[in-house]
């Protein structure tokens, strides 16, 4: 059985992610682990919490980790997923509790008690992973894959021109993470667009369902639903985490995918954030990023029916 690690600052799509893999009976969801990001660390926690009790799935230990970035102030994205993350719809009453221990002290923890079986998803910044690689990096070694929600892909930003959320939020974590070693697969904003949107059909599939982990999922998102509404006219909702999660779930949605050279920004104010992601297909002369050994594999295109086909049939499931 695959053992997975979710580190999360818990917003509408990570939420939709957790149901997902708690849903999912061949996976371990060994912990969840809270960062700072969406939204403050206090609320990405009571969300995540909420989120395992009508998940109506696996009921992991929850632990808490880094309330602010590495080295910069947080910067929060509450004006896309609401004030409190979660649709600001009265959602979110959790009962049950966090654990005491740290969030990178309980990571440390289950790798050393799983070397070379646990999969690490990140769906929001990467502070929590950052510091565990900080603090034991002969432990990290022993993590055997990263999935991360992270960068613009070959796409443009949706922070900044040419930055993603999760990596604006913590570039210098981003950083340490793809540089640690650890085999990484990244899934870009790029692939979160487009037809991998839930769409108005497919968010009428979920009320009608019945089920309330896929009553949740359309509830929590409805901030974003607006912002969607207000930005574009697109009655749609684009749920990076989820299609993130899905590709840890089904490999076999993954169309296309690169071994890539990716180069984090964390120097130029402009770029900060940015990833350059070198797939080798351009003349790289004098670039600086000829040579360089690939440090992630790149999803660059994913089957977008079938990713929601199986979304759907999970979360009614
Ligand atoms: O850029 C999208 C990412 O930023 C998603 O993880 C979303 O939840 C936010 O954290
Ligand atoms: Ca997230």
């Amino acid at each position: 059985m695959r053992k997975l690690i979710i580190d999360t600052d818990t917003g509408s799509d990570d939420a939709v992610a957790l149901i997902m893999a708690l849903k999912s009976a061949n996976f371990k969801v060994e912990a969840i682990t809270t960062v700072c990001g969406n939204v403050p660390l206090e609320l990405a926690t009571k969300n995540a919490l909420m989120t395992i009790e009508v998940a109506n799935g696996q009921k992991p230990p929850l632990y808490v980790g880094a309330a602010k970035p590495l080295m910069r102030d947080l910067v929060t994205a509450v004006n896309v997923h609401g004030e409190d993350g979660m649709g600001d719809c009265n959602l979110i009453h959790p009962t049950i509790l966090p654990e005491t221990k740290h969030a990178v002290d309980a990571i440390l923890d289950i790798i050393e008690n799983n070397p070379g079986e646990i999969e690490i998803v990140t769906i929001g910044p990467v502070t929590n992973i950052a510091l565990a690689i900080l603090k034991a990096p002969e432990t990290m070694k022993k993590v055997k894959h990263i999935y991360t929600m992270g960068t613009s892909g070959f796409g443009p930003g949706n922070t900044t021109p040419v930055a993603e959320f999760n990596v604006y939020v913590d570039a210098e974590a981003y950083h340490i993470m793809l540089n640690s070693g650890i085999p990484t697969t990244i899934v870009g904003f790029d692939v979160c667009l487009g037809e991998a949107a839930l769409n108005k059909d497919d968010l009428d599939v979920l009320l009608s369902s019945g089920k309330e982990e896929a009553v949740f999922s359309v509830k929590c998102n409805r901030s974003l639903l607006e912002y969607n509404l207000q930005r574009s006219n697109e009655h749609i909702v684009d749920l990076p985490d989820a299609v993130a999660m899905g590709v840890v779930l089904w490999d076999d949605i993954v169309l296309e995918d690169k071994l890539c050279y990716c180069y984090v920004c964390t120097q130029e104010a402009a770029a900060y954030g940015q990833v350059i992601i070198n797939d080798g297909s351009k003349l790289a002369i004098s670039d600086g990023f000829a040579g360089h050994t690939p440090n992630a594999r790149v999803c660059k295109s994913i089957d977008n029916q079938l990713f929601k086909k199986r979304l759907l049939e999970l979360l009614v499931s």
